[in-house]
């Protein structure tokens, strides 16, 4: 088989189909990170390079960049990205990846997709660039499916192997296959009539938890004016046993999903209805501009409580990564409010042990230590990760916001 991507979703999608036998074909564009596949080094939080040693010694995996070792497949898996270009959806890398399938596309051979995307992607964009590129028919001559991936990044409990995984297909011979495809690989399949459906499912449960993240970080900004503490409340909320659920506020929201996934469903509304999807922007409106309201926060105490101001102040950021304990900093509100800060005119240093470098020459990579904590006038607390020593952050600093609602104290303010 072969997968189009090999990165936080295509990796370990990889390497669980080697683990149950199949021979795989990582296919990925980039020149480095197959040069870092090939030398054993990944890339992936959740994949480790002992796993990876392990598929590459099985002789069952390669990675390359060459389009001819997608040559062969039974199964195709794309899971290439779909980022937002100029406000709009980006379907080029799916475009590019459907057209290298379509050149070895065989009779019998099943093509599925699982970037996020909107509904009508399947059907209206890749069908026909498979069909245009391999003269052959689809339904008829091979397979088409969706099947939205859900992996967590860090999270040990629920893993791609225990996660439930909806699939669907363009008919119900495509269903069959891609429903039997990924019983080979997870432990429970949950099957949707269509591809629009499965497409759809994705863009629901990332708008859900957009909504409310956005909610909670809407009612945590009153709460702070009005001096109330919302966590108790939030705690106290999660003790009903149906009905609710439990989301904590924070910086704003990172990552390749949240601040991405439910625009595409808005873009689409619009696009083909002409309507607006409210909830959606005001989700963004409000998640957009928590990195905002950090500054604000921070900016008020530095000045009433220690008349300073930002410019000049040293300032400590714990964690630059959009969540706990992993090093992915696309779209990061915590990167978001290192940078306003500097343009602020603050000495901006950012403990985040999970990456090498910040990218970014005014912003310096510290370890986490007591002098650094001591010397800072504020430290803020953007990602918990468990690596963080929060007793030692609680015990050296002068003043700490903490918008992760980890630490308690005297010199400590809760977003
Ligand atoms: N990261 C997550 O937690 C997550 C979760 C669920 C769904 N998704 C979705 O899965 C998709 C992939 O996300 P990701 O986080 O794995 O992205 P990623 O950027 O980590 O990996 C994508 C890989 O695809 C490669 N690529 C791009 N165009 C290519 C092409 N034409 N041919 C071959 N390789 C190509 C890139 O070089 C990259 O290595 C996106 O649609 C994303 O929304 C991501």
């Amino acid at each position: 088989m072969v997968v189009v991507g090999q990165g936080y979703v295509g990796l370990p999608l990889a390497m669980r189909a080697v683990e149950v036998g199949y021979r795989v074909v990582g296919f990925d564009s980039s020149e480095d990170r197959v040069k870092q596949l090939a030398a054993g080094e990944s890339y992936v939080e959740d994949v480790g390079n002992e796993e990876l040693g392990a598929a590459l010694a099985s002789g069952r995996y390669r990675a390359s960049t060459e389009p001819r070792s997608c040559g062969g497949f039974d199964f195709a898996v794309i899971t290439v990205p779909t980022p937002l270009t100029e406000r709009a959806p980006d379907l080029s890398f799916i475009e590019d990846a459907a057209r290298t399938l379509a050149r070895f596309l065989r009779p019998g051979a099943t093509v599925i997709l699982e970037s996020t995307t909107y509904p009508g992607t399947t059907e209206e964009l890749v069908v026909p660039i498979l069909e245009e590129g391999s003269g052959l028919s689809a339904g008829e001559d091979f397979h088409v499916g969706y099947s939205p991936e859900r992996i967590d990044p860090g999270n040990k409990v629920w893993t791609f192997v225990n996660t439930p995984k909806v699939v669907s297909g363009i008919d119900p011979a495509s269903l069959e296959a891609v429903r039997d495809f990924y019983g080979t690989l997870v432990e429970r399949v949950v099957t949707v009539s269509g591809t629009a459906e499965a497409e759809l499912t994705k863009l629901l449960e990332n708008t859900f938890r957009h909504v409310n993240v956005a909610l909670v970080n809407e009612l945590a900004m009153f709460a702070a004016d009005m001096g109330i503490d919302i966590y108790e409340s939030i705690d106290a909320a999660s003790s009903k046993p149906f009905g609710f659920m439990r989301f904590v506020p924070g910086p704003g929201v990172g990552g390749h999903c949240l601040p991405i996934d439910p625009s595409y469903l808005s873009w689409r509304v619009q696009n083909s209805l002409g309507r607006s999807f409210r909830f959606v922007e005001l989700a963004n409106d409000i998640n957009d501009h928590m990195p905002d309201h950090v500054i604000r926060r921070l900016t008020t105490a530095l000045s009433t409580q220690f008349r300073l101001a930002v410019n000049g102040s040293r300032i400590l950021l714990l964690g630059l990564s959009y969540k706990a304990n992993t090093g992915d900093v696309r779209e990061s509100p915590a990167v978001a409010v290192a940078q306003l800060l500097v343009g602020m005119g603050a000495d901006v240093r950012a403990v985040e042990p999970h990456i090498r470098d910040t990218r970014d020459p005014r912003v310096s990579l510290v370890a986490l230590s007591a002098e650094e904590i001591a010397g800072a006038d504020a430290v803020v607390l953007l990602t918990d990760h468990d690596q963080f020593d929060l007793d030692l952050v609680q015990r050296e600093a002068r003043y700490v916001l903490d918008t992760r609602f980890r630490l308690e104290g005297p010199n400590v303010e809760r977003l």
